[in-house]
């Protein structure tokens, strides 16, 4: 069932869309959006709910308030919207780097989430990880079937935002690279483009469904296609000598570590502005 209190998008961009199209084919009719440009407005208007650049105003009127702007808007958003508007609201950030902490000052008497999406929002297979400032609030059943509008919603401790970002936000791209490389070796042995790239997300989705299904450990399952002197020995045996699943770690680890980077700066930054020194 559908949340019938109003929610406010602000900053309804690339995912604060995404959110809109999933919230509205579940049936929640009662959403304001925010935008700065009315070429975004008219677009979002045409998504079947109401528009405007007032940021105080859609905060106003809302109980659950959505922050989907970049970083370096919040201040602006901060600014537009008085103190006392946020007062007994559910916000959930968005935004990438941001710590509960840091927005908790400018909101003291507000639930403060922090949700994590990825770009697979967009056909509501997101992984979305959540995470609150301290024990969740009241606000944790609605904040959570807003969220599985889009896909899949975790519950994680805010510390492991960062490696979320490295594993499930940058996922898309990995599996992307290997869907683009087993392309390659279609093309390679005279398999027609079109026909590799369908039959290979048959075996992506398969695969994920089987594992999931049978909950069998990958390398169980590795092994159960895998016939001694085989076919499929003589290809893992390549992936082997080419350190991919080293590379795959790495990729992991690096990602990670740069989401932690990130994330200090982008909330030391936010923190300056919000405190009028950019
Ligand atoms: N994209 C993803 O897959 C993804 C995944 C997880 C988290 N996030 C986070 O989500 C946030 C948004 O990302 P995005 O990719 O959706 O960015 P985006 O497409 O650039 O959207 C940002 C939106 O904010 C609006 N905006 C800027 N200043 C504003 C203000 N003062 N008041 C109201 N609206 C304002 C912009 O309006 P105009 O269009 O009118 O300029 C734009 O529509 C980021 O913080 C990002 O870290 C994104």
């Amino acid at each position: 069932m559908p949340i019938a209190e109003k929610i406010a998008i602000i900053g309804a961009g690339k995912i604060g869309q995404a959110l809109i199209k999933a919230l509205v084919s579940s049936g929640y009719d009662n959403i304001i959006a925010t935008a700065r440009r009315q070429i975004t407005l008219r677009n979002v208007s045409k998504l079947g709910v109401e528009t405007t650049q007032d940021n105080d105003k859609a905060v106003r009127e809302s109980v659950i308030v959505i922050l989907s702007v970049k970083p370096y808007h919040l201040p602006n958003v901060l600014r537009e919207v008085r103190e006392e508007s946020w007062k007994n609201k559910i916000v959930v950030s968005l935004l990438a780097g941001v710590k509960t902490s840091t927005l908790r000052e400018f909101m003291p008497e507000t639930e403060v989430y922090r949700a994590m999406p990825n770009i697979n929002a967009l056909v509501r297979k997101s992984s979305t990880a959540i995470a609150s400032n301290g024990q969740p609030g009241p606000g944790k059943v609605t904040v959570e079937r807003i969220f599985r509008t889009v896909g899949k919603v975790y519950w994680v401790p805010e510390e492991l935002l960062d490696a979320w970002t490295g594993l499930v936000g940058s996922g898309p791209a990995y599996i992307a690279e290997i869907v683009d490389g087993l392309i390659l070796g279609a093309l390679a042995i005279g398999v027609p483009r079109d026909l590799a790239f369908e039959s290979i997300l048959d075996v992506l989705e398969g695969t994920a469904e089987l594992l999931r299904s049978t909950q069998i450990h990958p390398s169980q399952m590795r092994d159960e296609v895998t016939t001694p002197g085989g076919t499929t020995i003589r290809g893992l045996s390549v992936l082997e000598s080419e350190s991919v699943k080293a590379a795959l770690i790495k990729a992991v680890e690096a990602a990670t570590q740069r989401s932690r980077e990130v994330s200090v700066q982008v909330d030391e930054q936010v923190r300056r502005m919000l405190r009028g020194n950019p």
